[in-house]
C-alpha cells in the first residue's frame, strides 16, 4: 500500500500539499497551499500536526507568506516578514518545533542582508528545503538508536502518533518500528487510541497498518492492563517540547503512561529530534500547554457525547517528569540522566 505522506513540496510550481489527518482514516485528501493565506489555520485546526511536521509547515508557510512581497528595502521586507513569523508562531504554543524554524527562517534572512530581496527569497526557500530533508535524516537517526534498544519480538507501547504523519518521513516514536520491519524483524506494537482527539488509533494504526507492522489499538485505560500482561517491553513516545531539566511535554495522557511504565518497571523512551529540545525553558512548569476547544471532548464527530454547556478542562498536551523518563533518544545519541548535564553536552 502506498505510503502516507504529511506534506509534499512542488519546488515547480511552488506549492504545499498537506494531507487533510483531521478526516483519516477514512478519506485521503491532499489540501494545496500556493500561498500563505491558510497556513495558520492548518496548524491551528491540525490539518497538518505533530511538532516536526508543524515546523516544516513553518518554514515552507513562511516562505509562501513573502515570496509576493515586492519591497526592495531589506528592513521593510524583514519587518513584514517578522510579523507574518509572529503571526503563524501563535497558531500553536506548546510544539518548540514551531518557533525553532521560524527562527531559523528569520535567521537566514539576517544573515542574508545586504543582498537583493530577490536573492534572500531564493535564500528562504533552499532554507525551507532543507529543513524538510534535514528532518528526515533526522528521524532516521533516531530510529537507528532506537533500535539498538530494542530487540526482534519485542511488544512497544506509543501514545498518540509521533509517526510518519507527524514527521517528514519514518516519524520519531515510530522510526525503530519501521527500520525493524526493514530489517525484518517483528516488533508488536500497542497503540493507545489517545483522547480526545485520537491520534493513536486514527493515525498510528492507520500508518502503522498500510506499512505491514504488527499494530494493535488499544484504549487508553487498557496500557496498564496490557503492561501487566508482560506484553510490553518499551513504551516509545514523541515529544514537543524538552525542557532544560528533561522534563518533556508530549499529548495529554503521556504523563499517565510513565506513571504506568515505572510501576511495571518498564523502559520510557523519548524520541526526541534535538529542534524539540528548549534550554531556554528551565522545567516542565514553564511549558505552555495549549488548551483546545471543549467540543473535541463533548462532541467530537458531532454527536454529543455529554450533556451540552458541562464545563470541559481540554488540555491538550501534559508533562512527563524527567524522573519518569529511562532515557531521550535524539539523532545525536542517546541522553540518559543527569538530563540538565547530559542534554546540554549534546546540544
Ligand atoms: O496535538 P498533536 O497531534 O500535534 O500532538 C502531537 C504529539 O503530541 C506528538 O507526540 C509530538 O508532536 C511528537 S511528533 C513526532
Amino acid at each position: 500500500m502506498s505510503e502516507l505522506i504529511s506534506l509534499t513540496w512542488d519546488d515547480e510550481k511552488e506549492e504545499l500539499s498537506l494531507l487533510d489527518q483531521r478526516i483519516l482514516p477514512n478519506t485521503i485528501n491532499y489540501i494545496v497551499y500556493k500561498n500563505g493565506d491558510g497556513i495558520y489555520d492548518a496548524i491551528k485546526d491540525m490539518v497538518v500536526r505533530g511538532a516536526p511536521a508543524i515546523g516544516v509547515t513553518a518554514a515552507y508557510g513562511i516562505y509562501l507568506s513573502i515570496k509576493d512581497v515586492y519591497e526592495n528595502n531589506f528592513e521593510a521586507f524583514f519587518n513584514i516578514m517578522k510579523e507574518k513569523c509572529q503571526y503563524i508562531n501563535s497558531s500553536r504554543p506548546t510544539a518548540v518545533n514551531l518557533s525553532w524554524a521560524l527562527n531559523r527562517m528569520l535567521n537566514k534572512a539576517i544573515e542574508s542582508k545586504g543582498m537583493p530581496v530577490n536573492e534572500i527569497k531564493s535564500l528562504l526557500k533552499a532554507e525551507a528545503k532543507n529543513i524538510h530533508k534535514e528532518d528526515i535524516d533526522i528521524c532516521r537517526k533516531i530510529g537507528e538508536n532506537l533500535l539498538t534498544l530494542l530487540n526482534d519480538g519485542d511488544g512497544i507501547l506509543t501514545h498518540c502518533n509521533a509517526g510518519q504523519l507527524a514527521t517528514s518521513k519514518y516519524g520519531t516514536a515510530t522510526a525503530p518500528m519501521y527500520l525493524a520491519k526493514e530489517k525484518g524483524w517483528n516488533l508488536r506494537v500497542y497503540s493507545d487510541e489517545t483522547r480526545p482527539r485520537l491520534q493513536g488509533s486514527t493515525l498510528t494504526a492507520l500508518e502503522l497498518q498500510r506499512a505491514g507492522i504488527d499494530v494493535t489499538t488499544i484504549t487508553d485505560n487498557m496500557a496498564a492492563v496490557v503492561m501487566s500482561q508482560g506484553k510490553i517491553n518499551a513504551v516509545i513516545v514523541g515529544c514537543d517540547r524538552i525542557a532544560a531539566n528533561g522534563d518533556t511535554a508530549n499529548k495529554i495522557g503521556t504523563f499517565g503512561v510513565s506513571i504506568l511504565a515505572k510501576y511495571f518497571k518498564i523502559p520510557m523512551y523519548i524520541a526526541a529530534p534535538t529542534p524539540s529540545i528548549d534550554l531556554n525553558t528551565p522545567c516542565g512548569e514553564d511549558i505552555p500547554i495549549e488548551e483546545r476547544d471543549a467540543k473535541e471532548i463533548t462532541c467530537r464527530f458531532g454527536v454529543w457525547t455529554a450533556p451540552k454547556n458541562v464545563k470541559v478542562y481540554n488540555p491538550s498536551f501534559d508533562v512527563t517528569p524527567h524522573e519518569n523518563i529511562t532515557a531521550i533518544v535524539t539523532e545525536k545519541g542517546i541522553i540518559y540522566p543527569p538530563f540538565e548535564e547530559n542534554l546540554r553536552n549534546i546540544l
